[in-house]
C-alpha cells in the first residue's frame, strides 16, 4: 500500500515496494580502513541517476584518501545526494540535514555537504537557509570535488553549480557501494530536453548528452567479468541516446547501443529506464524481441490519460497515440511487462480526465506503476503558466483511486502467471527467511521460492514455475 503522503518515487524508492535491490545480501558499503585515513558517508535520495552518480562521487572521493563508511559518527566528510522532484523529497532532506547539524555540533571538522539535483536547485542559497551546510555541488560538478572539499576544510563555504553541455563521467569507474553483486546500474547519458511543463528536471540536470559508446560497453564488461549479470542502462530518456562514434563517424542509437551490450554475453541480463512514449522506437522494440537477455519489460510513463491534459503538461503525444504504442509493444513482444507513472490533480484536471487516466490503466493492463498527486515545483513551465488549482483532498482521492486500481491490475497481472515458468536471475535470500531465494523474471516481477537442496547461488539463472501470487510478489518452485 502507498502512503499518499510520503514520496515514493523514485527509483530507489521503487525498490522498497518489493523485495528487490535491499536487504542483508549486499556487500559491505564500507572500504578498508587501513586504506584510507579519512572517511566520507554518503546517503542518496531520488532516481537510479543519483544512485549512480553517488558511485562516481564515491570513485572520486577514494582518489582524495577518503574510504566509505556507514557509520556516520566516524565520518569526516557527510554527503547527502538530493532529488528536488516533488516538495515531499525536498522536506525530506532537510529533515535530514536538521540530524547532521546535532551531529556536527558535536564533532568538529566536520564537513557537510549538499549534491544532487536540490543543490542544483536552490544553489548557494542552501548556505543561507542551512548554515550547517559546507559544500554544495550540483550534478555535473563532481569532478571539481576535490577543491571544494579542500576550500571547506579551509573554512570557506565552497559552490559549484555550474551545468555542462558534455559533462558523462565517462571516464570515472564508479565504486559499486550499495550492490547486491548481481544488478549495477549504468549511466548511459545525462540530462533532459524534453519540457514536460510539471518536471524540474530539465533545470537540475541540464541539457541531454550520450556517453562515449566504447566506455558504457567497457564498464558493461567489466560489470560481467566480476560476476554482475545485469546491468540496468539509465537515463532521463534513454531512447534519445544518440553517439558519433570519432573514429569511423559512426551513429549509434539506443537501439544499436542496447544490442551491442547484449552481445557482451548471453548470460548478462539487460534493461533499461526510462523511456519517453515518444521515443521508443519499433528498431528498439524488434532489438528487444531478437535476443532472450534483453529482458521483456518496458517503463512507460503515461502521466495522464487525458488528451487534453497531456497537452498542457507538454508530453507531445494524446491518449491515443500512447494507446497505439502500447498495443505495438504488445504485438511485437506479447511477453512484455509494462509500467507506468502516473500523475494525479494536475492543473485543470477534471473528473472526465482522471477517469481517462483509470481506463488508460486498465487498457494498457500495467504490471506496475509509481503514482503521485501533482506537486508545483518552482521554475518549471507549469508554475509559470497555470494554477495549481485541484484542491490536495481532490487529488488525493483521485491518487487513491489511481493506486486502488494499480492494485487490482498488479494483482491480474500475476494471477495471469500462475502455473508459468520463467527464468529468474536470483539477487539473494528473500527478505523474509534465508531459506527462500528472491529474484527477478524478465518481465521484472520478483519471485520468491524455496531453495531446496539444489546448489544454486545468487547470479545464477534457474527455472521457476509460479505456484502463488500476491498482488506485489509471485510464489514458486524450482523446476528441475
Ligand atoms: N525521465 C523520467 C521521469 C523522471 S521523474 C520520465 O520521463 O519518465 C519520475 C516521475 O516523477 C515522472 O514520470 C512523474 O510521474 C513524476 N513527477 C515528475 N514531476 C512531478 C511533479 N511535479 N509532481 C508529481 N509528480 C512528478
Ligand atoms: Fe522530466 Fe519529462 Fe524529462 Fe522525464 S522526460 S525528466 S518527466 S522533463
Ligand atoms: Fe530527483 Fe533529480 Fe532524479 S530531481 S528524480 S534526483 S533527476
Amino acid at each position: 500500500m502507498i502512503d499518499l503522503m510520503t514520496d515514493k518515487v523514485t527509483p530507489n524508492d521503487r525498490e522498497k515496494h518489493d523485495e528487490g535491490r535491499q536487504g542483508e545480501a549486499y556487500a559491505p558499503f564500507v572500504q578498508d580502513p587501513n586504506q584510507y585515513q579519512k572517511r566520507f558517508y554518503i546517503e542518496s535520495y531520488g532516481c537510479q541517476m543519483n544512485f549512480a552518480d553517488s558511485e562516481v562521487v564515491a570513485s572520486i572521493l577514494n582518489q582524495e584518501g577518503f574510504g566509505a563508511t556507514r557509520n556516520l559518527e566516524e565520518a569526516d566528510l557527510i554527503f547527502i545526494n538530493t532529488c528536488s522532484i516533488r516538495e515531499k523529497a525536498e522536506q525530506t532532506v532537510r529533515k535530514r540535514l536538521t540530524e547532521f547539524r546535532k551531529l556536527k555540533l558535536r564533532k568538529k571538522g566536520m564537513l557537510v555537504g549538499v549534491l544532487g539535483c536540490m543543490a542544483e536547485r536552490l544553489k548557494s542559497k542552501f548556505i543561507e537557509e542551512e548554515r550547517l551546510v559546507d559544500i554544495v555541488v550540483g550534478p555535473d560538478a563532481y569532478r571539481s570535488l576535490p577543491e571544494l572539499v579542500a576550500e571547506a576544510s579551509g573554512g570557506q563555504k565552497a559552490v559549484n553549480v555550474l551545468l555542462s553541455r558534455d559533462e558523462t563521467y565517462a571516464d570515472i569507474s564508479p565504486v559499486r557501494l550499495d550492490s547486491n553483486g548481481v544488478s549495477a546500474f549504468v549511466s548511459i547519458m545525462r540530462g533532459c530536453n524534453n519540457m514536460c511543463s510539471f518536471c524540474v528536471v530539465p533545470f537540475t540536470r541540464g541539457r541531454e548528452r550520450s556517453r562515449d559508446a566504447a566506455s558504457i560497453l567497457d564498464e558493461c564488461r567489466d560489470l560481467f567479468e566480476k560476476g554482475y549479470r545485469e546491468v540496468t542502462l539509465l537515463g532521463q530518456n534513454v531512447d534519445s541516446y544518440y553517439f558519433v562514434e570519432e573514429s569511423t563517424n559512426r551513429v549509434i542509437t539506443f537501439a544499436n547501443l542496447m544490442e551491442e551490450v547484449a552481445q557482451l554475453s548471453p548470460l548478462l541480463r539487460v534493461r533499461f529506464s526510462t523511456s519517453h512514449p515518444k521515443d521508443i522506437t519499433d528498431e528498439v522494440l524488434h532489438v528487444m524481441a531478437r535476443y532472450d537477455n534483453i529482458c521483456k519489460y518496458i517503463h512507460l510513463p503515461v502521466q495522464s490519460g487525458s488528451t487534453r491534459v497531456l497537452q498542457l503538461m507538454n508530453r507531445t503525444y494524446t491518449r491515443e497515440w500512447y494507446l497505439a504504442k502500447v498495443d505495438r509493444i504488445r504485438e511485437i513482444m506479447p511477453d512484455c511487462g509494462i509500467s507506468s507513472d502516473i500523475i494525479a490533480g494536475f492543473c485543470t484536471e477534471e473528473e472526465q480526465d482522471h477517469l481517462e487516466t483509470l481506463a488508460v490503466m486498465e487498457y494498457s493492463r500495467y504490471d506496475m506503476s509509481y503514482m503521485f498527486f501533482y506537486s508545483e515545483r518552482p521554475g518549471t513551465l507549469a508554475q509559470r503558466r497555470y494554477t495549481d488549482d485541484i484542491p490536495l483532498e481532490v487529488k488525493k482521492r483521485r491518487l487513491q483511486e489511481i493506486v486502488d486500481l494499480q492494485g487490482r491490475l498488479s494483482f491480474e497481472s500475476n494471477k495471469r502467471d500462475l502455473n508459468k515458468s520463467f527464468t529468474v536471475l536470483i539477487e539473494g535470500d528473500s527478505k523474509k527467511s534465508d531459506q527462500d531465494w528472491m529474484g527477478r523474471s524478465s518481465q521484472n516481477k520478483v519471485i520468491v521460492f524455496p531453495k531446496e537442496n539444489y546448489p544454486l547461488q545468487k547470479g545464477d539463472y534457474v527455472n521457476v514455475q509460479v505456484t502463488d501470487c500476491t498482488q506485489a510478489t509471485l510464489l514458486g518452485k524450482i523446476i528441475a
